[in-house]
């Protein structure tokens, strides 16, 4: 987090909605995974960071119920009444906030009115997590201002609720998680079946995280999303005529291999391929990155960024030149796309020296062969969500 930035927002704030006590702000990353994409939803270990930029509230208490939301982002200010919140097209973004305060009442205490100021700096559509940030930032915030003792993981749990019924989307709960139980330096290894989770130290020796930007937006994301996750509910089925398993990645690798026939539809047989092997793959990665492996943990990213690409096909033409051109540099370890795909970013693990060189070389080869430019990010893990004292 920026301590200016913070700043900032505040003084907005006071433009905004006038001086006065009682300020408080909050801050909540964005997060990049690092391995394990596309099985949160299918009871597998993801290994994703939090970043140290994000989203920014500053907030004041009313004393009606009453919630005023603006972000200084985009020009959209919108009063909604908390004893009737439902879902409106016209409000946009505040539909998340409005969702995670539905969730948060269900079981926490009522919430008091307030005027809000949001601020982000996760560059939108890139697969960062920007919705997800604004929901845990949103519960964060509110179970303060409520007095609410509800814990931070069913913070995030409630937040994915709100994405998925409030405001629609299916969405596992790796990005919530991610975002509000961060840990700077470290990355975390989660099992999203039992949501045991373990902090795996990530700063890399000599080693840095840069994420590219394809500016490709993904534009039928969520309903190309939803249909990934029915292709993998219908492959589950089909093996749970033979098998006793509650989730894909319940099988490792030879066991499907094993079973892979009993699933009818070769697309889906694709799809659950994927699952099983990504999730091995995690393990993988998390035993060499901790015995200090780092080719073996580069391998595993390309070898991810092949599997999206061929049997899951969510990476597009500009994840896959993003890639293409990264491996091209000496000095990257390995690169893949992170998120959901369809556009958004690649994670690539590259060496301090060739950083320059890696900006530089992708982003110009890039640039030449899709038309669009890219940016380019070199990442710090930070915290988790929390509150922003002495603002
Ligand atoms: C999106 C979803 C997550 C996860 C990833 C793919 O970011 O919000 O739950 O499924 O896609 O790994």
């Amino acid at each position: 987090m920026q301590k200016q930035m913070m700043e900032n927002v505040k003084n907005e704030f006071v433009n905004r909605y006038g001086e006065g006590s009682n300020i408080r702000a909050f801050f909540t990353p964005g997060r990049v995974n690092i391995i394990g994409e596309h099985i949160d939803y299918n009871g597998g270990f993801v290994f994703p960071c939090a970043l140290d930029f994000g989203t920014y509230a500053v907030v004041r208490k009313r004393n009606d119920r009453k919630a005023r939301f603006a972000t200084m982002n985009f020009d959209l200010e919108v009063t909604v009444d908390l004893d009737n919140i439902v879902y409106d097209e016209a409000h946009d973004w505040v539909n998340y906030p409005k969702g995670v305060i539905k969730m948060y009442e269900k079981i926490g205490p009522k919430v008091p009115g307030f005027d809000v100021l949001y601020y982000g700096d996760i560059p939108n559509g890139s697969g960062l997590s920007s919705s997800a940030s604004l929901e845990v930032l949103t519960a964060t915030m509110i179970n303060v201002l409520a007095g609410g003792d509800i814990a931070p993981i069913q913070l995030v749990q409630l937040s994915q609720k709100a994405e998925n019924e409030f405001v629609g989307v299916n969405c596992g709960i790796m990005d919530q998680f991610a975002v509000g139980m961060g840990k700077e330096d470290h990355a975390i290894l989660l099992d999203c079946n039992t949501l045991e989770y373990q902090y795996v130290p990530f700063k890399l020796d000599g080693v840095k995280i840069v994420i590219a930007n394809t500016k490709m937006r993904r534009g039928l994301a969520d309903s190309k999303y939803n249909e990934r996750r029915s292709e993998c509910e219908e492959a589950l089925r089909d093996l749970q005529d033979v098998l006793k398993i509650d989730y894909l990645c319940d099988m490792d690798e030879a066991t499907f291999d094993q079973h892979a026939e009993l699933i009818n539809n070769p697309i889906a047989r694709n799809r659950a391929q994927h699952a099983v092997y990504e999730n091995q793959r995690v393990l993988k990665c998390v035993d060499a990155l901790k015995k200090g492996d780092l080719e073996t943990v580069g391998d595993l990213l390309y070898a991810s960024h092949d599997s999206l690409r061929d049997l899951y096909e969510v990476t597009g033409k500009e994840l896959d030149i993003m890639v293409e051109e990264a491996k091209k540099i000496s000095g990257v370890l390995g690169s893949r796309m992170t998120g959901a795909g369809f556009g958004g970013c690649t994670v690539s693990l590259v060496e301090d020296e060739q950083v320059d060189a890696f900006i530089k070389n992708v982003g110009e080869n890039y640039q030449k062969r899709t038309n669009l430019e890219p940016e380019f990010y070199v990442a710090n893990v930070g915290q988790g969500a929390y509150e922003v004292k002495g603002v």
